[in-house]
């Protein structure tokens, strides 16, 4: 594997994204292990777009369960359709929020983040594990964002 990023500098947030994907491709290919290739998925969003909070919850039976992530620690179980997390996994759909405060029900693990975007990845017909980052800036997320990680959570279900 690859052990540097490269992150284009002075791009728009599509080259990013169409920059750092296939690098993650790259990094979790020949690795089977599920919490090193999350790990990894966590850090490159992080050093690439500098997001306040970049993590993964798995779906362990009723709850997920907080996995690797990067940035302030963070709350650890979260019940089906509770939060934006919740909502993710009960409607199996990404979840675009501009401003966290306006999301009925939404888990405050820190008051700094602001707006927030969750995404499901999928095992055999049912969501596995929901991706959710969040930035301390309000409306930071937005379709190109949405269109982007989807293609993310492909390449993360690759290895589920
Ligand atoms: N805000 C999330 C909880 C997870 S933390 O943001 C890391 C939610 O409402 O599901």
């Amino acid at each position: 594997m690859a052990e540097s990023l490269y992150i284009p500098e002075s791009a728009t947030k599509a080259e990013k994204y169409e920059a750092i994907l296939p690098q993650v491709e790259a990094l979790v290919t020949g690795e089977e292990d599920i919490t090193a290739n999350l790990a990894n998925v966590s850090a490159v969003l992080r050093e690439s777009f500098g997001f306040f909070w970049v993590g993964f919850y798995l779906v362990k039976g009723e709850q997920m369960v907080l996995g690797p992530f990067q940035g302030p620690i963070a709350c650890t179980r979260i019940n089906f359709g509770k939060g934006v997390c919740g909502a993710a996994w009960k409607e199996g759909k990404t979840q675009l929020v501009p401003d966290v405060e306006t999301f009925p029900g939404h888990i405050a693990c820190s008051s700094a983040s602001k707006s927030e975007i969750v995404l499901p990845a999928f095992k055999d017909g049912k969501v596995a594990l929901v991706l959710d980052i969040d930035s301390d800036q309000l409306n930071d997320f937005d379709e190109e964002d949405a269109l982007q990680l989807e293609k993310l959570m492909r390449i993360v279900e690759s290895f589920l």
